[in-house]
């Protein structure tokens, strides 16, 4: 089997397999299975934000009819605090008395029905000693801020180098200095999270609505001092994710808890209210971007120091300086990330992180650089445009972003951009054109599958993967499909079970490439076994031939040779008297990632009109163009996009989790309140894939492309906002206030 084999089923529009349980409701997500016997769990969540807890009047609840157990700090089981969870203290939950934020899950009632359950939840006096919290961020350094320690993953550390930044921005004959806000957002997926959990002994079932099944079981294996293999997690269909099922919860460890408490199977299902702070969210951060170019636009020294809020009990860090580091030429750079410890939730992973906050403020300095040297601003990204990665130093191991800028132009009309604000105009609208570029890294994940061809001629594949409603299901079956010469209706794939063989999380839009690859190598191990079977037959038409000139197609090995020979699967199986041949593949990052960067790229261009008087906001039009190498399966990918630019307006135009300072407490902690942009805030999108499978980032050609679509897109409208109006917003969420200036 070569590796550039002409694709038939891989990159086929096809609609996803698991559509029809979808619609029909057959689908069952993690609150769905309920076991005989199930109690189900309400949390109790603080009310204040910081402080501790004095006492807890519980008599009231416990005398609920229905209720079974009321579990608090005062009576929660010691978790391990020693094992691989143990600098999470997300997860080391109700072991004391302490409040770090806003909703913390600080105990859970377990009752007969949910109903019993909140009604409980409900009436638990909770008696604190609130202190005053910090939940206010500032873009000015402060002595406050700390630097985390490099992460210890490729290409990211806390802060970076190249050239002299400094004298090269003193002496660049144009300087540009501007801080941008992003407002802290949360990723509100159609599934809230949930878990049931039941024990069996010491050994522990768990549904989990997640974006990584072996994430839960190790994380649980380690607070419950137990072995890995003594957990089995499983999650078929997961409603959403976006970043926030891609950690451990506290939850999870509490629906886990309780079940062992209770010693009954216990189901927890998270309101939308009660998600607004203990299950993550994108942090507020301040992004101080100074650029300095010659008069042409040739920079020649670019920073970003980035300000990020943090809790007080772990760390995330939102890496919004890293796509300063790579995405232009530039011989003199500098970033740095700091974090402000606050009384609030973790922040986590959103969709893109770093990414989609990174470009939305140096996207947004492109553009004011290209007003303050009266350049074009496609031009000046091709003046600027980046042949290799000069962070790492590394040639891209393909890069086709001038092909995007080029047809997006084209199929946008970005010739008739006037630079002039407020120069085109419909009645009471003006109208303006905005342009920024999407880059996303080709990341990739261990993962490993498993195949299995009968001797009926179907095949079942499965890997310890999970489908966030991406179309993992699809596309896996595609590649496996390809690679073993079958018609799709004769795969089966399978996965979201920690029985199969083990797959990483799928953050990172890593999952297709990364679960691909070792969708493919199993499967082609299977061809290769029946290959080894048939030429060694001699009642096989292909035997004695060598395996180089055997292909698979059609249920059939068939000879390349020009021989026409062929013999089914089913044929060469019976007669070797096999029932099935197993193979296992496996994926693992790979030599080629560390002699190439590996991005993928892509052009929005976002109108928008604004109207003179009200300073009211409309995306009216959008054309998106990507570079993500061969797209496995074009019409999955093309609603990635549609999401994708969807939560880049949303980032641009309305995403915004308040909190009061008073009190640190979410004040739009619902989906009235907290607004993500419907279908009438989101135009029509012409969408373009420049598809030059690269086969350097893996066997496939592809990079996933969940994340992709979403940078960028916040500051093609934020860009396309000031050609309109000529009014620079340095904040996100830009609001018709912000305008009215
Ligand atoms: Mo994504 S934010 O890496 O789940």
């Amino acid at each position: 089997m070569t590796e550039n084999k002409t694709d038939v089923i891989l990159g086929k529009p096809l609609t996803r397999l698991d559509g029809p349980k979808k619609v029909t409701g057959q689908a069952k997500y993690a609150a769905e299975w309920l076991p005989p016997g199930v109690k189900h769990a309400w949390l109790i969540q603080s009310t204040i934000a910081k402080g501790t807890i004095e006492g807890i009047d519980d008599a009231d609840a416990k005398k609920v009819p229905g209720v079974v157990a009321i579990i608090t700090h005062k009576n929660a089981p010691q978790l391990n605090q020693k094992g691989s969870a143990h600098l999470e203290h997300e997860l080391l939950i109700m072991q004391d008395n302490k409040i770090y934020h806003d909703r913390q899950n600080i105990g859970v009632v377990v009752a007969d029905t949910i109903e019993a359950a909140r009604y409980a939840a409900s009436i638990v006096r909770v008696h604190y000693k609130a202190e005053t919290p910090d939940s206010k961020l500032s873009g000015k350094t402060a002595s406050t801020l700390f630097a985390p320690p490099d992460s210890g993953m490729r290409n990211i550390s806390t802060d970076s180098h190249r050239g002299d930044f400094d004298a090269a921005y003193a002496a660049a004959p144009i300087k540009l200095e501007a801080t941008y806000r992003i407002a802290r957002e949360i990723h509100v997926p159609m599934e809230p999270h949930a878990t049931t959990a039941e024990w069996s002994g010491d050994t522990l079932t768990i549904h989990d609505a997640t974006q990584g099944i072996s994430g839960v079981q190790s994380r649980l294996a380690s607070i419950f001092d137990i072995p890995a293999k003594n957990i089995r997690c499983i999650c078929k269909f997961t409603g959403g994710g976006f970043g926030c099922k891609g950690s451990v919860w506290s939850h999870v460890a509490i629906t886990a808890l309780a079940a062992k408490m209770t010693g009954s199977p216990v189901c927890l299902a998270m309101e939308r209210r009660q998600s607004f702070g203990p299950v993550g969210f994108r942090p507020h951060n301040f992004q101080t971007v100074k650029l300095g170019a010659d008069k042409s636009g040739k920079l020649l020294a670019m920073s970003n120091d980035t300000i990020v809020e943090n809790c007080r009990y772990d760390q995330y860090v939102e890496y919004a300086a890293l796509p300063t580091r790579f995405l232009y030429s530039c011989p003199n750079v500098r970033t740095t990330h700091r974090l402000k410890p606050l009384d609030i939730g973790k922040p986590t992973f959103q969709r893109a992180p770093g990414f989609s906050t990174g470009t939305a403020s140096l996207e947004v300095a492109m553009d004011e650089l290209a007003y303050a040297t009266n350049t074009d601003p496609l031009q000046l990204r091709l003046i600027n445009y980046a042949e290799r990665d000069e962070h790492e130093d590394l040639p891209f191991s393909n890069k086709n972003l001038r092909k995007c800028y080029e047809i997006g132009a084209q199929r946008f009309g970005w010739d008739k951009r006037q630079a002039q604000p407020r120069s085109l105009k419909d009645g009471p609208w003006l109208i303006g054109y905005g342009l920024a570029t999407a880059t996303y890294p080709g990341h990739f994940s261990p993962a490993q599958a498993k195949a299995v061809l009968k001797s009926d001629g179907t095949a079942q594949v499965t890997s310890g993967s999970q489908d966030l409603g991406t179309g993992t299901y699809t596309a896996m079956a595609q590649v496996a499909a390809d690679a073993l010469g079958l018609p799709m209706e004769s795969v089966h794939f399978d996965l979201g079970d920690t029985d199969f063989p083990a797959a990483s999380g799928s953050g990172g839009s890593t999952t297709a490439g990364s679960v691909g690859t070792a969708v493919k190598y199993a499967c082609d191990a299977v061809i290769d076994q029946l290959v080894a079977l048939a030429t060694a037959d001699q009642k096989s038409p292909l035997q004695g031939l060598s395996k180089e000139n055997i292909t698979a197609a059609n249920s059939c090995l068939i000879a390349t040779d020009g021989s026409q020979k062929t013999d089914r699967f089913t044929e060469i199986m019976q007669r070797a008297d096999r029932s099935q041949l197993t193979a296992m593949g496996t994926s693992d990052a790979g030599k080629l990632h560390r002699k190439y960067s590996m991005y993928s790229f892509g052009a929005h261009f976002a109108e928008v009109r604004v109207h003179e008087e009200l300073g009211q906001i409309r995306v009216t039009r959008w054309v998106g163009v990507f570079d993500a190498g061969k797209i496995y399966n074009t019409r999955t990918a093309l609603s990635q996009m549609y999401g994708g630019i969807t939560m880049g307006i949303g980032m641009a135009l309305l995403e915004n989790m308040i909190m009061d300072p008073r009190y640190a407490r979410t004040m739009n902690a619902d989906l009235a309140e907290y607004h993500v942009p419907v279908n009438a805030d989101v135009p029509p999108m012409d969408i373009v894939f420049v598809e030059e499978p690269d086969y350097k980032a893996n066997v496939l050609g592809g990079y996933g492309v969940g994340e992709l679509p979403i940078t960028g897109a916040a500051a093609a409208v934020s860009n396309a906002i000031y050609n309109a109006t000529g009014v620079r917003v340095r904040e996100m969420p830009i609001t018709l206030d912000t305008l009215l200036t």
